[in-house]
């Protein structure tokens, strides 16, 4: 059942009491008295500010950050995909959670990726047309700047539109994924046009991407609204384009699809520090729920007084127990029940801490099994920024098309790559699929249902300051996301929340993950002795962009990844990310006004 405005779950009256004293002693932030946008680009970061200049607000800027990424990122975002816009409105004090996710379209079936004996068919929920559902972030961009924002679309639009005509130089980042993605994009030639030589390599750093066809589908979405690429030539280019790459997308897939403003998730985490309340995505994203059943469970510690090896320890207890929670029970709230009250109960997780052992690891399979169970696990794809405005508007906004590219296809004439998105979805359960992540019937496809997500875009709102934050990089976003949170409610600052080194725990498999640097030998080793195993990632991970508004004094510190090429600008007057920047790798931005 669709529930429109309506909060779709409820807190049990206790913790419904705590958060509704926890609104009433977190005052509305402080406004700060300039504006911040910390994006994965500076073109993006620019497009944003350049919105704010023209009076627009945060969510005009949310709508010229989004449709730029969808330009200079089109391996992670853009208007063949999906997201979700975390909104806060200052004056009213409300959060609003905008679900652009993309949908399974009408001829979807649970089994749909198996063959006849019901054996996965390798790769078709990632390569290819059927991989694609129907895209969400158009129809949110419309929704955002017609309900929220005070310039029109087409001026939001503009500076992604005058992106992809002049061009954007080609990163380290976008040829690389590209490379890895190249045999999938030369099958099909409006994506090798795109983003391939004539010799199907991918194109060189430094080149010029221009895309006129984007520029045009953009102009048809300011032009037209959501008819302009839901319904009309657009819509026609994009079935022909989706079927003729073996999809089942219809017109009316199209035409029926709508975003749905939703209650986003909130709890809180206490520290000697105070109270902080936390809001982040609810279903069809896994990350409020397993943010809030992690930071619970963790409530229950002195984190301050905790050594690192304990904290990695605790912290890896807290996300096995809530990832193994969002595979028993996650999916589609319009689709499947969900217990969330149960799962974010403070008296739950005290059940879970109970059966933590303070120096020794659980075994993933001595926790209750989850049934009809299914494993994935993501690439290095999606996309996130953080915005705040002068008046204290704040947006968190995670995107993606999923995989690099998502499913490679561009529907000729459109200069849109469609989303593999469908792959969030359990292809069939119980059975692995060779990745990471394990889901339950309550996440398999079917028509009309949106694929359970990590994308975590997230406020953290204490006595002093507020976080906005949130981060790609598939099932590890929630984890990254806690890390950060831990950070930023024990002092951290913006730079501290995105630099620190990055460990997860997601059930299944059953080891630590962590990214080079992240683990000491010596903690390691004294993890070891407690009974952990770890999987070293080969390289880092996540690209996170966060701001921190200081309620006294408005001051604003906003930091973008130095894992990344972002940039993080306070202030909008004149230009601090040089677009130039974009195309080495180790850019780091960080600013403090
Ligand atoms: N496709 C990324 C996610 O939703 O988790």
């Amino acid at each position: 059942m669709r529930t429109g405005n309506t909060p779709w779950y409820n807190l049990t009256s206790a913790a419904a009491g705590i958060v509704l004293l926890l609104a009433a002693s977190i005052q509305a932030s402080a406004t700060p008295n300039k504006a911040a946008v910390a994006s994965a680009h500076p073109a993006a970061t620019q497009a944003g500010q350049t919105i704010l200049q023209r009076g627009g607000n945060a969510f005009d800027a949310a709508v010229a950050v989004s449709a730029a990424l969808a330009v200079v990122e089109p391996q992670s975002s853009g208007l063949g995909g999906g997201g979700f816009w975390l909104l806060h409105q200052n004056e009213s004090g409300r959060n609003i959670m905008i679900d652009g996710r993309e949908e399974a379209p009408a001829a979807a079936t649970p089994r749909m990726y198996q063959n006849a004996d019901g054996e996965i068919k390798k790769r078709a929920s990632r390569d290819g047309g059927l991989a694609a559902g129907i895209p969400g972030e158009p129809a949110a961009l419309v929704h955002l700047a017609q309900n929220y924002g005070q310039l029109s679309l087409a001026e939001d639009l503009a500076p992604a539109i005058e992106l992809a005509q002049n061009g954007v130089p080609v990163n380290a980042d976008m040829h690389h994924l590209a490379n890895f993605r190249k045999d999938l994009l030369k099958r099909y030639p409006a994506s090798a046009d795109k983003i391939l030589t004539k010799a199907g390599e991918p194109l060189p750093v430094g080149t010029s991407l221009v895309q006129p066809q984007l520029a045009e589908t953009l102009q048809s979405l300011a032009q037209d609204g959501k008819a302009g690429f839901y319904d009309g030539p657009v819509a026609a280019k994009l079935v022909a384009g989706n079927r003729s790459a073996g999809g089942i997308w219809t017109r009316k897939d199209l035409s029926d699809y709508s975003v749905v403003e939703r209650e986003p998730m909130s709890g809180q985490y206490k520290t000697p520090a105070g109270q902080f309340k936390v809001v982040s995505a609810g279903p069809p994203s896994a990350g409020g729920i397993e943010l809030l059943e992690t930071l619970n469970i963790l409530s229950g510690y002195q984190w301050s007084k905790l050594d690192r090896t304990h904290r990695v320890h605790l912290a890896a207890e807290a996300m096995r127990r809530a990832y193994r929670d969002r595979a028993a029970y996650l999916g589609d709230a319009d689709f499947v029940d969900m217990p969330l009250a149960k799962l974010t109960d403070p008296h739950y997780a005290a059940g879970l801490r109970a059966s933590i052992t303070k120096d020794q690891a659980t075994p993933s399979d001595a926790l209750a099994p989850v049934t009809s169970a299914y494993r994935r696990q993501r690439g290095t794809d999606t996309t996130h920024f953080s915005i705040v405005d002068s008046a204290g508007n704040r947006v968190a906004a995670t995107l993606s098309i999923n995989f690099p590219f998502g499913s490679g296809v561009v529907a000729p004439g459109t200069g849109v790559f469609l989303n593999d998105e469908m792959d969030d979805f359990a292809a069939k359960p119980l059975t692995p699929n060779g990745y990471g992540l394990v889901s339950t019937r309550a996440n398999q496809v079917e028509p009309g249902k949106r694929p359970l997500s990590s994308m975590s875009p997230t406020f953290v709102t204490g006595p002093e300051k507020t976080l906005i934050v949130g981060t790609p990089g598939g099932s590890r976003i929630i984890s990254m996301v806690l890390l950060g949170i831990l950070d930023f409610t024990h002092g951290g600052n913006a730079q501290d929340v995105v630099q620190h080194g990055r460990y997860h725990h997601q059930y299944l498999p059953d080891a630590i993950q962590y990214e080079p640097g992240a683990l000491s030998p010596k903690v390691r080793h004294q993890l070891e002795a407690m009974g952990h195993s770890f999987k070293k990632v080969d390289h880092h991970y996540g690209d996170m962009h966060a701001i921190v508004v200081n309620h006294d004094n408005g001051q604003l510190n906003a930091a973008s990844d130095p894992r990344g090429i972002g940039c993080a600008a306070v202030g909008t007057g004149g230009h601090s990310c040089a677009l130039g920047d974009a195309i080495d790798a180790d850019n780091r931005n960080a600013e403090t006004h």
